[in-house]
Formats: C-alpha cells, sequence, structure tokens
C-alpha cells in the first residue's frame, strides 16, 4: 500500500479535523464521508474537496474505494460503524472510548475475531509530550518504582451544555475518563484491579444537561499502585483553557509533577481577558495540524503505511472501558468493585 484512502464516518468537529490530518499526510486522502444527517457529510465533502458523501455508512462502504476508516461518530455511536467496516475487511481507526457498554463491547470483539484488519483507537494522550516525557521517565527508572499516581482531566461546562449535543448520553468519563485511565495504565504499566468512586450531580441537570457532573475515583492496579482520578465536567467556564488537566506520579525516589491546564508558554492579554492559547493539542503550524491531538491520528496512517505497531492496542482500548464500567458500578452502589475483564486475548 503506497497510498492511504480513508473514509471518514461523522462530519462533527472532530471529524472535520480527521478529514484536514488525512487530507495533509503526504501518503494518504479522503476518498468519502458519511454522517446521517441530510446534507451534513455533503456540506463538508463541498467544504474540503472529497469526492463523494454519503448518508448511510453500510453504502458508502459498498460504494468507495476505501482502505481505512475513521469512525468519528458520538461515544456511544462507535460499534455500528466499526462493524460495518470490520465485516468489509477495512482497517479501522475507532475514536475512544472503543465502547460505552458491555454489549457493544460484546458484538465489537466478536466482529473482531472475525476479522484480519488492522485496528487503533485514538487515545491520543500516549502523544501529549509532557506525560510521553513521563512514561519514558518512568521506564528509564529516574524516579525508582512508582508508589502512586493522581490526575486531574476535567472540561469546562460548555462542552458538555454547548460543544456536544449528545453529552447527556455520554459521561465524562466516556469522554475524558478514557484517557485518564488509558494514561494511568500506560505509565504505571499495570492493569486496574479494583476501584471505589464516588459521583456527584445536579449541577448539569439544572443547566439542562441530564449527566453526572464529577467522578472522584481510587484505582489499585495489580503491581500494588494506588491512583486517585478526578473527571468532571463543572470547571468554570471562565478558566483560561478548556481542560483543566495535572497529574503527579510519585516514585520510591523521585516525582514528576504535569501541570497541563497552563503550559505557561505563552499567556494572551487582550482587553478584559487573559488566555492561555493551545499551541500543544489542536494547533495548526503554517496551516497545516501540529497538535499531539493530530498526531495520534497521523500515527494510525504511518504504522499502516510502514506496517509498525501501533502505539495503542485494542485490548488497550477494551480494558480501559472495562475499568470505566467498574467505575460507574461503584459510584452506583457505594462499594469498591473488582474490575471484570473479558477478553484477555485481545493484547
Ligand atoms: N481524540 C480527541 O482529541 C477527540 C476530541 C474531540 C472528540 N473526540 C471524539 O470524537 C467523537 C466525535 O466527537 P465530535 O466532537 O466530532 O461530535 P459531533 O457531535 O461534533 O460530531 C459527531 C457526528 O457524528 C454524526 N453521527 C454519525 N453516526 C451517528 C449516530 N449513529 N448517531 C448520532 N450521530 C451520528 C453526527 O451527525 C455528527 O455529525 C466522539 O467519540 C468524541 O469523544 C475525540
Amino acid at each position: 500500500m503506497e497510498r492511504l484512502r480513508m473514509a471518514v464516518v461523522g462530519a462533527g468537529t472532530w471529524g472535520k479535523n480527521h478529514v484536514q490530518i488525512y487530507q495533509a499526510h503526504p501518503f494518504a486522502e479522503v476518498v468519502a464521508i458519511a454522517d446521517p444527517v441530510p446534507g451534513k457529510a455533503e456540506a463538508l465533502a463541498r467544504e474540503l474537496g472529497v469526492p463523494a458523501s454519503f448518508t448511510d455508512v453500510e453504502t458508502m462502504l459498498d460504494g468507495c474505494d476505501c482502505d481505512a476508516v475513521a469512525v468519528v461518530t458520538p461515544d456511544f455511536a462507535h460499534a455500528e460503524a466499526t462493524i460495518a467496516a470490520l465485516k468489509r475487511g477495512r482497517h479501522v481507526l475507532i475514536e475512544k472510548p472503543i465502547a460505552t457498554t458491555r454489549a457493544d463491547l460484546e458484538r465489537m470483539t466478536a466482529a473482531l475475531r472475525d476479522s484480519d484488519v488492522r485496528v487503533m483507537v485514538d487515545l491520543h494522550n500516549r502523544w501529549n509530550p509532557p506525560f510521553h516525557e513521563a512514561w519514558r521517565s518512568v521506564r528509564t527508572g529516574a524516579i525508582g518504582e512508582v508508589q502512586s499516581a493522581y490526575i486531574r482531566l476535567n472540561d469546562t461546562k460548555w462542552v458538555a451544555t454547548t460543544l456536544l449535543p449528545w453529552a447527556a448520553e455520554s459521561s465524562i468519563l466516556w469522554f475524558l475518563g478514557s484517557h485518564s485511565v488509558d494514561t494511568l495504565r500506560w505509565i504505571v504499566g499495570s492493569e486496574v484491579r479494583r476501584v471505589y468512586a464516588v459521583k456527584r450531580e445536579g449541577v448539569l441537570r439544572e443547566l439542562g444537561v441530564d449527566t453526572v457532573d464529577l467522578y472522584l475515583t481510587t484505582l489499585e492496579f495489580e503491581n500494588g499502585v494506588v491512583a486517585q482520578m478526578e473527571n468532571g465536567w463543572i470547571t468554570p467556564d471562565s478558566n483560561p483553557n478548556v481542560n483543566d488537566f495535572r497529574c503527579s506520579i510519585l516514585g520510591s525516589q523521585g516525582q514528576i509533577n504535569i501541570n497541563a491546564s497552563n503550559h505557561q508558554l505563552m499567556e494572551l492579554f487582550t482587553p478584559g481577558k487573559l488566555t492561555v492559547p493551545d499551541i500543544l493539542v489542536q494547533n495548526h503550524v503554517f496551516g497545516r495540524p501540529a497538535g499531539f491531538a493530530y498526531q495520534s491520528i497521523r500515527s494510525f496512517v504511518d504504522c499502516l503505511l510502514t506496517g509498525e505497531d501501533f502505539h495503542v492496542t485494542v485490548g488497550d482500548a477494551i480494558r480501559g472501558v472495562e475499568v470505566i464500567l467498574a467505575i460507574m458500578e461503584s459510584a452506583e452502589c457505594g462499594l469498591p468493585v473488582e474490575v471484570d475483564y473479558q477478553y484477555p486475548d485481545f493484547a
């Protein structure tokens, strides 16, 4: 394969980014876009010069000549398009989380077992420069043996009330907690054995969005590490960054502290307002997508073309979902819950 022909499912905010990233890649192109909302894929295809658009995924897959499919539908709607692509032997990049229910995990793992294509899930925080450096430092033994970790990844209310029309059908655990769990598993280098979570609700419901405000979770890993994880969707909209993102890793001989909310590289003061411009996540340099949230997507293309292993395995994504299902159960019943891993055959 010298050139990768991509089809994109979901013509929303992030689907548009996917299209632009493939178009900017020297060895990729976008041949089709699908979105169930009439006119939406067509409008994006026209805007970005994509040759074909569809309202139905299966019709697109049967009618376009693509090598791989990017599934960029809302969090709860990743299974149908993924299974349709797998059945037709197309490689798949699935936006995080891979699924939000045990039922979807069952259907997706069955389809994965029946296919021999390559699948990656876009858990992009592994490409986030300070987190990549933290992972590397832990691997080289710079802080000794990891003892505990703290990670906080919150969004402003605006994301739940305004940006995502489907926020009530997801939650902060699926939207951002999927990144937090993956980051912890990756850096700690072990699986989560047991979780204890507490949730609070009401602020978003008052604002008309029927979803949980925040989860505070303790996670115990197989290797003895204990972590605290905070995920909330009610950070004030006045926060200079849409994310409120901190992390500490405590080792037997050292510590790593990350403040990814305020990168302290640039502050922009305009009349009456201070902002911290995004120069690491979704930024562009000379019109080309440059941030780490774009590098993960580009990496999917690169690894398919070179044959290298993906930096996130399907097993990583599946186990992350199983951890979140345990967190939700714990927050519901008020007791610690052992994570129920049902797919050990996925590496
Ligand atoms: N990796 C990242 O940095 C990142 C950032 C933002 C969003 N995301 C993920 O990308 C996915 C899409 O997010 P978004 O912000 O683009 O959402 P969005 O609402 O802007 O776009 C989703 C699109 O999917 C379409 N769609 C396709 N199939 C659908 C179905 N079965 N039901 C309902 N709608 C369907 C909708 O019409 C809509 O156009 C989510 O899973 C989200 O978590 C990832």
